[in-house]
């Protein structure tokens, strides 16, 4: 098992993610790919953030991430983490959807020292650590 976990920033507004979850289980099913998409809103001015985690065979991740980082529905595409996985996370779904505001990520990511400055919605976007636990989070149970 082979697994990476990107970020982007959405370049409109996605609308309806039918047409989009369609595609992915379609395509992913076929490919052995599973996974999960975050989409990060913002409700006040803020750019909207897409994460995801991709799992399966190495040439197909491959594949199917190249695929997407040419996609014109996001930009600034950044790989955060990929390598060998010990097992599918995700058996359930080709593409498990989960939408957050961007409060709920800021939320998570408070410090608790008052001295430390609370990071901002973007860098936790772009923190491989960070953001691969977050990813995971909705595998299994979620
Ligand atoms: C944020 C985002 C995530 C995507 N995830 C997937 C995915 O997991 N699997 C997939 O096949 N396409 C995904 N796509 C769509 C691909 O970029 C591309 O449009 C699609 O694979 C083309 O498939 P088609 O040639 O069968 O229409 C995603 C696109 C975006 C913007």
């Amino acid at each position: 098992m082979f697994a990476l976990v990107y970020s982007s920033v959405a370049t409109g507004n996605p609308g309806s993610f039918d047409a989009l979850l369609a595609t992915c289980r379609r395509n992913n099913e076929q490919m052995g790919v599973t996974g999960c998409l975050l989409f990060v809103y913002d409700e006040s001015d803020g750019p909207d953030y897409f994460a995801q985690f991709l799992e399966g065979d190495q040439p197909a991740v491959e594949a199917v991430y190249a695929r997407i980082a040419q996609d014109s529905r996001h930009r600034d595409v950044r790989l955060l983490s990929s390598g060998p996985a010990p097992g599918r996370r995700f058996t359930d779904s080709p593409m498990r959807l989960a939408e957050l505001p961007s409060t709920r990520i800021l939320a998570a990511a408070r410090p608790r020292g008052l001295s430390v400055a609370s990071p901002s919605v973007e860098s936790i976007m772009r923190d491989s650590r960070r953001l691969t636990s977050l990813v995971a989070s909705y595998g299994d149970d979620a």
